[in-house]
């Protein structure tokens, strides 16, 4: 989704504004653009359509790898791309400049609704992440004011309102933004330089993130505005989460904050211990497959200090859980107590949800609820302090996710958040976290954060079970020395790649595919679907395969493959009788089994192709079922030559509704 990176400072900003934003590539854009203040006082503005390399060959410097510390050269005029602003001469560096990475919302992805965007009289140029709700109206209104649009977004709407404010108001510059955004509804993380006000950048955040580093020792005065942390922290470990509807005017002198009362707010710096963000393939065709190839250890790594032996309770909040205080401690004590349960997610996070309720129903006998957090904030649901709502969100920074649990927080559940990323706006917004501890995921399609999402469910289901003794004592055990296997299952099921190679030339080319499971291996069906039509377009629909013949056992026939789960258990027969049923329609049946079928002739017949998995206990099964699901979308999108880690149209973190 867009991303924003704004500079002050002694450094040459745009190689820093560049470098940064490319540590937010990975979540997906079609259109880069910066703006800078040159050495005359005048915004330069340069934009292209694409990746950033597009932006990158039309700007007047270089950009480097690294930050530069020298004075930068200027290089001669590349060709590519479209600039919209003369190249400034070499002495003509800036010291301030914002910078974006669009993902189209309002207006096709090209190099006129690009950001930066800048008002008529060219004075104010500003990035802007989310949505402009009333945008419609604003422009009506601002046009019918004389003022002229030249792009579709609804961003531009901002910065001709913000000079139509600030040509009438005389106040300072805050007085014009705080007049600016009572008028706005929506979501809205802003960086904004004025040509009026050259030593001062501007950040606003209003239900979209907005962080901004700050600089120490020699690089007192320095200040970085960003949308993720990841794309400051190689620059600095001190940071300010701004809150909502909060306004900073970074200045050489310091930060001022203000509330949209105009108020002087004190600014909390926190330091923060994230790594830079490490973007390598590490030998990998693509961070798709080198993150599926993580997953036993990322499972390794979310055990450790929890699961520390089958005898021994699991410990959720790690080894220190003895020393837990405040908020985990009363999460802890909630989970003994609570009455009900609502998981709230999007996309794979929803379906790692749905696995959690099989999980919990069987060893805690709570009711539990999953519902899309898009649905979820706009129904009227009715919530109390007995029942406990779990935000699952991989980034942490989902609107709807984060949407649903501010509602869910007013109505006086407690809230437990399951995220990989303990820095997130919807990890310091929950009571308490459960981290899923997966490392950066960069390929758009989750895979290694489904994986540690569901092993957290395992890790909670199973404390809720132990300290509600609502499982038999000797079973967990079981389970809890069955979890310790996962990470050499999964990797044997990693191994297995020249089956699903040749499954994927064989069906590659299929208009849909269906996947059917059943029991707990319902929602790795919709996964599996889910990944496949991201990242190969293939239409693709994950059901329980006792669902076929209410519906859609009507598509079946010749040129439909189903994908079918199995796994020895509880409902491994009538998993059967569901592919028997898709065979008689003469549905290509490809069976990804945990009991080796090739061994029963009787059932081998109703498959056209076969593989077998290891076999672990039933209900862990999704921890092994849903890597040959990934590997195969991961071929299949790769034998149709698609953009694996950047799928058309998709963001890796929805900041918007
Ligand atoms: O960051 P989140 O887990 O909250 O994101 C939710 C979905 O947008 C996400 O899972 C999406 O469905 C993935 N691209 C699936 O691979």
């Amino acid at each position: 989704m867009c991303g924003i990176v704004g500079y002050i400072g002694k450094k040459s900003p745009l190689p820093l504004v560049v470098q940064s934003l490319r540590h937010l590539e990975y979540r997906g854009y079609d259109s880069a653009g910066v703006a800078f203040l040159d050495a005359n006082n005048e915004l330069s503005i340069f934009k292209s359509t694409g990746k950033l390399i597009n932006l990158e060959n039309i700007l007047p410097v270089e950009i480097g790898a690294s930050i530069p510390v020298q004075p930068l050269q200027t290089k001669p005029a590349a060709s590519g791309g479209v600039a919209v602003a003369e190249k400034p001469p070499e002495q003509d560096i800036p010291k301030i400049a914002i910078g974006h990475i669009r993902w189209a919302t309002h207006g096709a992805p090209n190099e006129t609704n690009a950001h930066p965007h800048v008002g008529g009289k060219r004075e104010i140029a500003l990035v802007h992440n989310g949505i402009i709700e009333n945008y419609f109206e604003l422009r009506k209104q601002l046009q019918e004011q004389g003022h002229v649009f030249v792009s579709e977004t609804d961003t531009e709407c901002v910065v001709q309102l913000l000079e139509h404010i600030a040509a009438s108001e005389q106040d300072n510059f805050i007085t014009v933004i705080r007049e600016a955004l009572k008028r706005l509804q929506g979501a809205y993380a802003l960086s904004i330089i004025n040509k009026n006000e050259p030593d001062k950048l501007y950040a606003v955040r209003h239900q979209a993130p907005l962080i901004i580093g700050v600089g120490t020792g020699e690089t007192e005065g320095e200040f970085i505005v960003a949308s993720d942390a990841v794309a400051i922290v190689q620059h600095t470990d001190r940071l300010i989460y701004l809150k909502d509807n909060e306004i900073a005017e970074l200045s050489p002198q310091g930060i001022k904050l203000f509330n949209l009362e105009g108020e002087p707010v004190k600014p909390i710096i926190e330091q923060v211990s994230i790594g830079p963000l490490q973007i390598d393939k590490k030998g990998y065709k693509h961070f798709m497959l080198k993150e599926i190839y993580e997953q036993p250890d990322v499972v390794r790594n979310s055990l450790s200090g929890r699961l520390i032996a089958s005898n021994e309770p699991i410990r959720l909040f790690g080894r220190d859980e003895d020393a837990l205080s405040g908020k985990n401690q009363e999460t802890l004590d909630l989970l003994t107590s609570v009455r009900r349960i609502l998981v709230i997610g999007c996309g794979t996070s929803f379906n790692a949800g749905l696995v959690g309720k099989y999980l919990i129903e069987e060893l805690v006998q709570v009711p539990v609820e999953v519902e899309s957090a898009g649905e979820f904030r706009y129904r009227n649901p009715v919530l109390d302090d007995q029942t406990l709502v779990i935000t699952v969100s991989q980034s942490g920074e989902t609107a709807d996710t984060l949407a649903a649990l501010r509602m869910s927080a007013e109505k006086g559940a407690k809230i437990l958040a399951i995220t990989n990323r303990e820095d997130s706006t919807i990890a310091r917004e929950a009571d308490a976290i459960l981290p899923v501890r997966a490392g950066v995921e960069v390929s758009v399609c989750a895979t290694k954060s489904f994986t540690a999402q569901i092993l957290v469910m395992y890790l909670l289901a199973i404390a809720m079970a132990e300290s509600k003794k609502s499982y038999h004592p000797e079973q967990l055990e079981h389970l809890k020395s069955e979890l310790f296997k996962i990470p050499a299952l999964i990797e044997a099921a990693l191994s297995k790649t020249e089956p699903l190679q040749a499954l994927a030339k064989k069906y590659g080319d299929a208009r849909d595919i269906l996947f059917i499971a059943r029991g707990i291996n319902f929602p790795v069906a919709l996964e599996g679907a889910l990944k496949l039509k991201e990242i190969s377009y293939i239409h693709a629909e994950g059901y329980s395969g006792s669902e076929l013949k209410h519906g859609p056992i009507a598509m079946l026939d010749k040129n439909l493959p189903v994908i079918s789960v199995l796994v020895a258990g509880q409902v491994f027969e009538k998993m059967i009788s569901n592919c028997q049923e898709a065979k008689a329609r003469d549905a290509q049946m490809v069976g990804i089994s945990s009991v080796d079928i090739t061994q029963k002739p009787e059932l081998a017949k109703t498959f056209d192709d076969l593989m077998t998995i290891p076999e672990t206990h039933e209900l862990l099964s999704p921890l092994i079922t849903t890597v040959p699901l990934q590997l195969l979308a991961y071929y299949i999108a790769e034998h149709l030559g698609k953009d694996v880690d950047q799928p058309r149209n998709l963001a890796k973190s929805v900041t918007v509704e």
